[in-house]
């Protein structure tokens, strides 16, 4: 029976090459455009972007497209290759067809095994797989990526990589040194939104003082250009005041409003009845600065005797996720509350978010911290997380590779080792859902220039990348 049916597909082959023909160029590369959208859309979550996963069998050296079209259409059960008979025509399979073969790299030692049906995650409404891109990693934090897809990826402990053609490069030199105990060490990495024009790279990290006797530092941020493998013009634009020898709660994921501003977080350092109620300070706020560091004219605080001018917001915890709304452009941060509490923040300039006067939250030994969740001059979270969720990176998600996703918020869970998918209406959460349960601490989530999800894991350290398959 499938013969005969093929018999006649093969017929409508000739018909449309000879169509194609006679029509030119046009119709066969608007064929071959959805061909390719398709094989991103339906194929490359198992068989790569690159069309680099495929077995290297016979049908490739072969002539036509006969066993190609029919695995397509009928698919490979045993194999873990499924059927697309109900999702595309058969000419739409034709194309798919030839647009595999043609793409199949001519180097066949590259190839790699396909993942199976088995490896699809079946997400309420997206199915994806999860490909690990880099691995042997030491609890990687930043990740970055410049315009030629090379990505730069930081590890806690300071080190600082480039990620090329499939490669790690050696420790990048020119790193600012860190103070790399507890939560502290190198941490975010941003490019400046120009960075095609003036190749400023953004990191933060925390600063290590000398001749103290415990290691004592705080949150900075440091810009600098790449050359090579080393960084070049290292220009220090914030230091964090006061420094402490606690190790924990330095924030601090970096982002940029379009507008030359750059916005960051920096927790309360573990001191939280010393500092983010008191403008006297750096820490437990959120700050915003021009890109060289300077302190924008219109911050909140610049005419308020004894503050710190590039405070933006107060009252926060410990801030570990920045990004700007795509399609508002207004800023959004999430932080870690102590036991329960967690919050997702619509952050405004000059807005107390009320920590730790007010919190959903009780101290980890279960005693209560305040009894307050809300008072007056004490803005509200937008969300928040009781049991905890230990968020840590947000991004929102953003292009055309995740319809169903498009404007959500990803969040990593450090304690539940999951990613947490937010799903948002005029400010405000909707439905939730915990993806990749188990996966290992998420550290990070980024959208790559790629279109693609990518999530840092802890230990063992790798990233990986999220392929949607419709
Ligand atoms: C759930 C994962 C998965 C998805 C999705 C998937 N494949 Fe496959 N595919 C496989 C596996 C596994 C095999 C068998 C191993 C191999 O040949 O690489 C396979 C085999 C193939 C083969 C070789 C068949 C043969 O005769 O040897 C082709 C061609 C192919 N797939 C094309 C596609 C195209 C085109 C799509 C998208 C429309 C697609 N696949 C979607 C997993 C998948």
């Amino acid at each position: 029976m499938k013969k005969a049916v093929h018999i006649l597909i093969l017929g409508a082959t000739v018909t449309a090459a000879v169509w194609f023909l006679v029509a030119g160029k046009k119709s066969n590369s608007s064929a071959e455009d959805s061909a390719a959208a398709n094989y991103m859309k339906y194929c490359s979550g198992c068989h790569g972007a690159k069309l680099e996963k495929f077995a290297a069998k016979q049908w490739m050296d072969e002539e036509g497209i006969t066993p190609v079209f029919n695995s397509i259409k009928f698919g490979l059960e045993d194999l873990g290759m499924p059927a697309f008979e109900k999702t595309f025509t058969d000419s739409e399979i034709e194309s798919l067809a030839a647009y595999v073969k043609k793409g199949i790299p001519a180097d066949r030692s590259i190839l790699e095994a396909a993942l199976t049906t088995d490896a699809l995650i079946e997400s309420e409404v997206q199915k994806f797989t999860v490909d690990t891109v880099v691995s042997g990693l030491n609890v990687p934090w930043g990740m970055a990526f410049l315009p030629n897809g090379d990505m730069l990826i930081s590890e806690r402990s300071g080190s600082l990589y480039i990620f090329s053609g499939g490669k790690l490069s050696d420790p990048v030199e020119g790193v600012p040194r860190v103070m790399a105990i507890g939560q502290g060490g190198l941490l975010d990495i941003c490019l400046h939104p120009d960075y095609d024009r003036n190749g400023w790279i953004y990191f933060s990290y925390s600063y290590l003082i000398d001749g103290k006797g415990k290691p004592t530092g705080n949150t900075a941020i440091m810009r600098a250009r790449l050359k090579d493998n080393s960084l070049t013009d290292q220009d220090i634009i914030f230091m964090g005041e006061p420094a402490t020898d606690r190790n924990y709660h330095f924030g601090s994921k970096i982002a940029f409003d379009g507008k030359g501003h750059i916005f960051f977080g920096i927790g309360d350092r573990g001191q939280h009845f010393d500092f983010p109620q008191k403008l006297d300070n750096h820490n437990g706020k959120i700050h915003r600065l021009n890109d060289d560091g300077s302190i924008p004219a219109d911050n909140p605080f610049v005419n308020t005797p004894g503050a710190m001018t590039s405070v933006y917001s107060y009252g926060h915890r410990n801030p570990q996720g920045t990004c700007i709304d795509p399609v508002t452009g207004e800023l959004w941060v999430s932080e870690h509350g102590p036991r329960g509490g967690d919050e997702l923040n619509l952050i405004r300039p000059g807005v107390n978010y009320g920590w730790p006067v007010i919190s959903y939250g009780i101290n980890y030994d279960g005693t209560v911290l305040t009894n307050l969740t809300g008072k007056e001059g004490m803005e509200q979270p937008v969300f928040y997380w009781t049991p905890s969720i230990g968020p840590c990176g947000m991004t929102f998600v953003t292009g055309d590779r995740y319809p169903d996703w498009k404007n959500n918020i990803l969040l990593g869970s450090l304690p539940l080792k999951h990613l947490e998918r937010v799903v948002m209406k005029d400010n405000a959460v909707i439905h939730r859902e915990q993806l990749l349960t188990g996966i290992g601490r998420v550290r990070n989530v980024v959208m790559g220039h790629d279109g693609y999800i990518y999530l840092a894991i802890e230990t063992p350290g790798k990233i990986l990348r999220l392929m949607p398959v419709k």
